[in-house]
């Protein structure tokens, strides 16, 4: 018999990429910590990994509740040892053709959940593994932070803000043996990019994406980003002359 001493943890393991992250390291001696919002379907990713072999415990947590989303972290954390996290979980919002500008709820409620609760979690996660001398944090953000998407224009926001966070947050933490690794990725298939209804370039399979991620997560990089295509498409912005850049961001119809 295999004897599991560390855990993963997931959050956004309800739906989507961090769903499929989880049934991607669902195997026979891994344990498994996943969190998510709607308890059934955290019970059904739960279930699938189960099959797979994994040792797998559940909570329904609110990550904009942070308060208790820290306390729940840190008694996950004592009980399960956790050495490598994953911070999927995230919301999106897009301005309608209608309206001049986002819902003003709206735009609070993404920072809180990408940004702010995001960073609140990874800033605990990080207490925990200095504590343990090492771990990984892993923080699901998107191409969407390098680009001021107007129409999208908290959620660029957010994402942005999480990215600085993640190179400061690595920054500190690797001489404590905690690693901290920015994901990036473009389009992929799965019920948050299905509400956008516009043209999405490069759109990728989810289970694919999962793949991916996990393998930059295995290299030990620091930043992913996926498809390749968004990379170049950072670096064309970033070298562009601001009022071209300007003109064509506003330019793109809105999903
Ligand atoms: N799909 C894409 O094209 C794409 C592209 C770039 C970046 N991303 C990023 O990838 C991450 C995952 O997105 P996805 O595509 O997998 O979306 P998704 O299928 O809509 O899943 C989002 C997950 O986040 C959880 N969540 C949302 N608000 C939460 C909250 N307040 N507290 C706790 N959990 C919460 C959801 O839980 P419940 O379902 O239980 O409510 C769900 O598990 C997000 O950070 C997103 O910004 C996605």
């Amino acid at each position: 018999m295999k004897i599991v001493h560390k855990s993963l943890f997931i959050t956004g393991a309800s739906s989507g990429i961090g769903r499929a992250l989880a049934l991607f390291y669902a195997k026979e001696g891994v344990r498994l910590v996943l969190w998510g919002r709607h308890a059934e379907r955290l019970e059904k990713t739960a279930e699938l990994c189960r099959k797979k072999g994994a040792i797998v415990y559940t909570r329904s947590q609110d990550i904009a509740h942070i308060q208790e989303a820290i306390d729940s972290y840190r008694q996950d954390d004592s009980r399960y040892n956790i050495h490598l996290a994953i911070l999927s979980a995230g919301v999106s919002d897009i301005k309608g053709d209608s309206q001049a500008v986002e819902d003003p709820l709206a735009v609070f409620h993404i920072g809180l959940v990408n940004y702010a609760a995001t960073s609140a979690l990874a800033t605990v996660i990080g207490e925990c593994m200095v504590r343990h001398k090492g771990g990984k944090i892993v923080l699901v953000s998107s191409v969407a932070a390098f680009h001021a998407i107007p129409f999208a224009a908290a959620y660029s926001g957010s994402k942005a803000g999480l990215n600085k966070f993640a190179t400061a947050l690595r920054i500190l933490l690797r001489k404590h043996g905690v690693s901290v690794c920015l994901v990036c990725p473009g389009f992929v298939d799965t019920p948050m990019s299905r509400r956008v209804k516009s043209f999405k370039p490069g759109l990728m399979e989810v289970d694919q994406a999962a793949s991916l991620i996990a393998d930059a997560i295995k290299m030990g990089k620091k930043e992913f980003i996926f498809p390749r295509f968004f990379v170049f498409l950072k670096y064309v912005e970033y070298f562009m002359p601001a009022k071209l850049r300007d003109f064509i961001l506003g330019k793109i119809p809105s999903g």
